[in-house]
This record gives structure tokens, C-alpha cells and sequence, in this order.
């Protein structure tokens, strides 16, 4: 029987820190207002660096903390809604910046739930037995799609990126529950992206291209399904809310972590948080927390703790993995 095991986490974030004061004085908001209804104080925004940048940085750290070689590496799955380019995507760009010439590469689209869909699928390909060693990585320059005209959302988000190395070393299962949802009838609201069909044969203009989020249905919707979806993962696994060590959700907005910790009883001190300095960094946002909580001692990778990993953003998506660290 063939486990997967993280052995490695790293994370990367463009230098450039942009505090609420400073949105303050480029648009009509300011820091009580962003403060008091999401918990955000700074985000860190690109001046230059692109999403494979900073997934390229996180690959080439986890390969030096691993010391192992990038030609080692089977495959490399990025989960971004902000690639570089639509092709080659994000994750071919990471393939050949860091030379891993034997991996196949690939992006993985589901928003904020990105890194928990990728996770998951690399658990399996590994544990299929036929590949030894992968990188999955969440990144986003989210700053590329933000409407900075909208004050509603420009304040929200961030840039990053975090990763994670997973080896076929594990001696227990890595993920012992999970459940990933889709409900794309309500993907309207959160939006972004959408392409004009432009041809000698048919003309349709989208208006909005941007981001676009209907603030208060995404509040709900967070704290109606994705508390319900973390409850039912931990009864399947036949795993009480107490034996987990560490919740690590998707980082958008404190008042809904607030609110999860409640509705599952559980303590709020073990609901991680560092969107205060990074906002919501998407896809990027649970690696990201991963990574800085190994880097700061709450834990660390001996298989000895037990957390829930839990995105839920655009598509509708949401899902979580209850995984052995
Ligand atoms: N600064 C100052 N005032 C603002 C700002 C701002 N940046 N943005 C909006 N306002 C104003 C609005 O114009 C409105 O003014 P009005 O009453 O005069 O019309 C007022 O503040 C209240 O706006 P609401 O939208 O009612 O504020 P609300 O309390 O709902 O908070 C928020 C908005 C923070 C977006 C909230 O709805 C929320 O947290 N939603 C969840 C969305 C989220 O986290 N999305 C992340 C992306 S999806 C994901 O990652 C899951």
C-alpha cells in the first residue's frame, strides 16, 4: 500500500505591502471599515512578479528544504484562477523554470477551493502507485482581475502563493476524509474572466471581465454550506470535531471563520488565521497559512496532527480534507 505524505511546505509573496491606509488614499474606504467586516489590516500586491513567479519560487524552495532534485519530480499541479497565460499554463511555466523535465504539468481551476481539489487529486495519483514525488501549489496574483474602481471588492484580496511536496513515504493514509461539492447553478456570483466571442461568423459581449461578487449571498453561502460540509466530512471519517489539532480554512474574511467555529463548536483559537497580513489570497490562501504555521512552530510535519483543510469560493465550490500532517 503506497501513502502520500507532505514532507515539505514553502510559500512566496510579491515584496510590496499595501496596508488599508494606503487603499485609503487611492480610493473612498477606509481602515475601520475594512477591518472591522473582514479582519484584513495588509495584503501584499505585485509590482511585477506574475503567478508562475511566485509558484516558481515556492517549487524551487520545497526542492532545496527536500533537497531532492527537480528531475525527481513527477508531476506539478497549480491551482490558480489567475494563470499567466491560458496556455502554457501557470504550472508548464513552473515545470520549465525550475527544470523538472520529467514532470507533467498541469492547472487545476476551482477558486478558492483550488489547493483542497489539487491536494486531493495528487493524493490519489500517488497512492495509484505509479508516480513517486509531486508538487502542488496554490498561487494567484489576484491583483490582475481585481476592479479597482469597486471598493466592495479591490479591498479584499492579495497576492501569494504556497505549496507543499508530497512524496509516495507515507506510513498512514494522508487524507482520512474528504468531501469536494460543486454547485455551478449559483456560479454567478462570483465572477471573472468571461471571453467575448468575437468571430467573422457570431459577435457576444460580456459586460463585466473583471471580478464581480455578490458580497452578502458569497457571506451566506459560506456560512450556511461550508460548516455543514465540514460537519458531515468528520462524521463519514468517524472523526470528532475534538481530535482535530488545527482548522485551517480558506482565508476570506474573519467574521466567517467566527461564525464556523461556532456553528461546529469548536474553539476558535483553532481556526487559523493570517489573512490580517496576506487578505484573500484565493487558491493560494490555505497553503499559504500551511506553510507559515509550519514556519512558526504550531506544528510540524511528524504525521502527529490531525487537520481540516477547507476552501469554498467561486463555482459554487467548496470541500474539505481532514489530513494526517
Ligand atoms: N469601504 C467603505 N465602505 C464600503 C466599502 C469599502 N471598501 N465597500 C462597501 N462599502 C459600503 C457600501 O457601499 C455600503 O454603503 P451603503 O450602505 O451606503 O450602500 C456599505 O459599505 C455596506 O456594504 P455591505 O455590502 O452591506 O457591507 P457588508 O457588511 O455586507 O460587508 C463584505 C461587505 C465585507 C464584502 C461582506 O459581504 C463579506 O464579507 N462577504 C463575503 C465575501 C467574501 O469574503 N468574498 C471573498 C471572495 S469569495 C471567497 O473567497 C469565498
Amino acid at each position: 500500500m503506497t501513502f502520500a505524505k507532505i514532507t515539505q511546505v514553502a510559500h512566496s509573496v510579491p515584496k510590496k505591502v499595501v496596508s488599508n491606509d494606503d487603499l485609503s488614499k487611492i480610493m473612498d474606504t477606509n481602515d475601520e471599515w475594512i477591518y472591522s467586516r473582514t479582519g484584513i489590516k495588509n495584503r501584499h500586491i505585485s509590482t511585477g512578479e506574475n503567478t508562475s513567479d511566485l509558484a516558481a519560487d515556492v517549487a524551487q524552495k520545497l526542492l532545496t528544504k527536500a533537497s531532492v532534485s527537480a528531475d525527481s519530480i513527477d508531476f506539478i499541479i497549480v491551482a490558480t484562477i489567475t494563470p499567466d497565460s491560458l496556455m502554457p499554463s501557470t504550472a508548464a511555466r513552473v515545470q520549465a523554470k525550475i527544470g523538472a523535465i520529467n514532470a507533467f504539468a498541469y492547472d487545476l481551476t476551482a477558486a478558492c477551493s483550488g489547493f483542497v481539489f489539487a491536494l486531493s487529486t495528487a493524493e490519489k495519483l500517488l497512492a495509484s502507485g505509479s508516480y513517486k514525488r509531486g508538487i502542488v501549489i496554490g498561487a494567484e496574483v489576484f491583483s490582475k482581475i481585481m476592479d479597482w474602481s469597486d471598493r466592495s471588492t479591490a479591498v479584499l484580496f492579495g497576492d501569494g502563493a504556497g505549496g507543499v511536496l508530497l512524496e509516495n513515504t507515507g506510513t498512514q493514509p494522508l487524507i482520512i476524509g474528504e468531501k469536494l461539492q460543486t454547485d455551478g447553478s449559483r456560479g454567478d456570483s462570483l465572477l471573472s474572466g468571461l471571453t467575448d466571442i468575437n468571430t467573422p461568423f457570431a459577435t457576444v459581449n460580456y459586460e463585466s471581465k473583471s471580478l464581480s461578487m455578490e458580497g452578502r449571498a458569497i457571506f451566506d453561502f459560506a456560512v450556511r454550506d461550508v460548516p455543514k460540509n465540514i460537519k458531515t466530512t468528520l462524521e463519514e471519517a468517524q472523526i470528532s470535531s475534538e481530535e482535530i489539532d488545527f482548522y485551517l480554512l480558506h482565508q476570506a474574511n474573519s467574521r466567517i471563520l467566527d461564525k464556523m467555529a461556532k456553528k461546529l463548536g469548536v474553539e476558535r483559537s483553532k481556526f487559523l488565521q493570517n489573512m490580517q497580513e496576506y487578505g484573500n489570497t484565493s487558491a493560494a490562501s490555505i497553503p499559504l497559512l500551511l506553510s507559515e504555521s509550519v514556519k512558526n512552530g504550531i506544528f510540524t510535519l511528524d504525521g502527529k496532527t490531525k487537520i481540516v483543510l477547507t476552501g469554498f469560493g467561486g463555482g459554487l465550490t467548496w470541500g474539505t480534507t481532514i489530513i494526517n500532517l
